[in-house]
């Protein structure tokens, strides 16, 4: 049996982007690559988490030694993580799309010759960080978020972590000038209950390590 501080633990870990469908063949997405939140699932798995890893179809590999499930869409990330729960933690690197197209086309939409270019309506998709800290039965003891901002972050995230009710945010400033988005470095401000802790900047593996080592000391010796 493996051991390390979260042996016994099950973590859930959402990361990368998701793809909202227009037709078959043609989807909205974003430039998430899901960097963060697979090497938070590696550091987790490190420390001896179960880990679950409901990954949109991103950039990087899946990391080895976790059980990985394949989404697309914003609803089908979201009933993922409710099918794997009950869980210990769940961690939300994800980067859902915040809309879905509503008219979505059965089929391949074609040009009619008319000239006119189609609409697009969007529906609000389901907010899985918010539907997950706010279950009533079987909330899991840790849920924590992550905040991309480009301004007054500590403000901004403190009250997404109100909003949302989720344990703790992950908070980092996106500023183009920070060469944080698409790089290998991170500067992050970890929001809890306690207050707002800035971090120095760091590779993502190291500020990936210390988390899992917070998420540790949240939940207590494994077992
Ligand atoms: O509100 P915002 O999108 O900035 O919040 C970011 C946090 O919320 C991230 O942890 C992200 O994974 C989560 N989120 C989610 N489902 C959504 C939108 C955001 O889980 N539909």
């Amino acid at each position: 049996l493996g051991g390390g501080p979260l042996a016994g633990r099950h973590v859930i870990v959402t990361s990368g982007p998701t793809h909202e469908p227009i037709d078959p063949v043609r989807y909205i997405a974003n430039r998430s690559s899901g960097a963060q939140g697979t090497a938070l699932a590696r550091a987790l798995r490190d420390l001896g988490a179960r880990v679950t890893f409901v990954t949109g179809p991103a950039a990087v590999p899946a990391p080895g030694g976790v059980e990985v499930v394949r989404v697309e869409t914003a609803v089908e990330m979201l009933a993922a993580v409710e099918a794997a729960l009950p869980a210990n933690a769940v961690i939300c690197a994800a980067a859902v799309a915040d809309w879905r197209v509503a008219n979505a086309a059965g089929s391949k939409m074609k040009k009619d010759g008319s000239g006119k270019a189609p609409a697009l309506d969007f529906a609000e998709n389901p907010d899985i960080l918010a539907t997950v800290a706010q279950r009533n039965k079987g909330r899991p003891g840790l849920v924590v978020g992550f905040a991309a901002e480009t301004d007054d972050v500590v403000a901004h995230a403190t009250a997404k972590r109100a909003r949302k009710k989720c344990d703790w945010i992950v908070a980092n400033d996106v500023r183009p000038a920070t060469g944080i988005m698409g790089g290998t470095e991170n500067a992050v401000t970890l929001i809890t209950e306690s207050g707002a802790e800035e971090w120095p900047r760091l590779p993502k593996d190291e500020v990936a390590r210390r988390l899992a080592t917070r998420i540790a000391g949240a939940l207590g010796a494994g077992g």
